[in-house]
């Protein structure tokens, strides 16, 4: 008998082609309020869960007795509460390096996007305000030949710090839990304390996991010890930064800019400030998405369904 499985988020035919398989499918494109106690009937006897953004904790798992692996679409799993998953012996995987170098592309977008405000200039030419030369005022920043920050470098990181390193000619300071060898040998990239990263850089890119010891990692007192021209990128989880006080530093001049394409709520409330700051590029948490990307992922989550029902041994196992 095939094992029952909840998709519960619109992947291409392929991915589901893959798990038909050797899994009896429940789909549901989207979980909407609507559908939601559809979903929740149809938990009761499921051994698989894959999707990525659930809040998977003892409460849903309590409704689905039958669970044995739960698989993201995603690299990040703050969704996930592994500690529950582990007590009840439930696999999680998650969707490393397939969307490293996606996700290093838009960190990239964002940091020559707010470094030189293309945003706002193109909203500047399109309502036809563009009459003579180009003043002063609409001067950006230089991105090459700077210093960017990075905090976490992980797969993510890396590929950020080798677009920099050999297309920007910048110089590299990083931040990290361990020490990442390879990324000082490929890239030149200095390993030092947030302080030290902090005070040194034009750009510091947070690409942190959002983890109980990175919640608010970045807060008023990382922001005053930053330079007043720099710009702060984030593009990991909205809650590794305190945004009250990115908000405060931003509208105080502590800080140059921000590229974000994460939130503490998302979607981003409309009346969020940061949406009326010119200063700031906003993007709705674009990071991997790409076609491309999202294929590679949902494909890698869909093998690790299969092959953790299959033999209890999924390649991307995080718990
Ligand atoms: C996901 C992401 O697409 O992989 C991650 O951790 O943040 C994105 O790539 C997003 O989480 C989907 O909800």
């Amino acid at each position: 008998m095939k094992p029952k499985v909840i998709v519960y988020k619109k992947v291409d035919k392929k991915v589901l082609e893959l798990i038909e398989d050797t899994c009896k499918v429940v789909y549901f494109e989207k979980l909407d309020s609507n559908i939601y106690p559809e979903f929740i009937e149809e938990l009761k006897d499921t051994e698989g869960l894959i999707g990525s953004g659930l809040k998977v904790d003892h409460e849903l798992l309590d409704l689905a007795p039958q669970l044995k692996i739960v698989c993201n679409i995603a690299v990040g799993y703050d969704n996930l509460d592994l500690a529950a998953l582990a007590e009840r012996g439930i696999m999680a995987t998650n969707t490393p390096d397939v969307l490293n170098d996606t996700v290093a592309d838009t960190i990239m977008g964002l940091i020559l996007s707010t470094a030189r405000r293309m945003p706002e200039l193109d909203q500047w030419v399109k309502t036809g305000q563009w009459n003579s030369g180009l003043e002063e005022k609409w001067f950006g920043i230089d991105v090459h030949h700077k210093v960017l920050g990075i905090i976490g470098m992980g797969g993510i990181g890396s590929a950020v710090a080798k677009r920099a390193h050999f297309g920007f000619d910048m110089e590299i300071l990083y931040h990290n839990r361990s020490r990442n060898q390879d990324a000082e040998q490929r890239f030149g990239a200095t390993y030092c304390s947030i302080e030290e990263l902090l005070k040194n850089s034009d750009f510091v890119c947070l690409m942190t996991p959002l983890t109980p010891e990175t919640v608010n990692l970045i807060g008023k007192r990382e922001f005053e010890l930053m330079k007043e021209s720099a710009i702060f990128i984030n593009a990991s989880r909205g809650k590794t930064v305190d945004e009250e006080a990115l908000i405060l530093a931003l509208q105080d001049g502590q800080i140059y800019g921000a590229g974000l394409d994460v939130f503490v709520q998302e979607p981003v409330k409309k009346d969020n400030p940061l949406l009326s700051m010119k200063n700031v590029v906003t993007l709705p948490h674009i990071g991997s998405a790409t076609y491309e990307t999202r294929f590679k992922m949902a494909m890698t989550a869909a093998t690790n369904l299969v092959t953790g029902l299959k033999d209890g041994n999924p390649p991307n196992l995080i718990n």
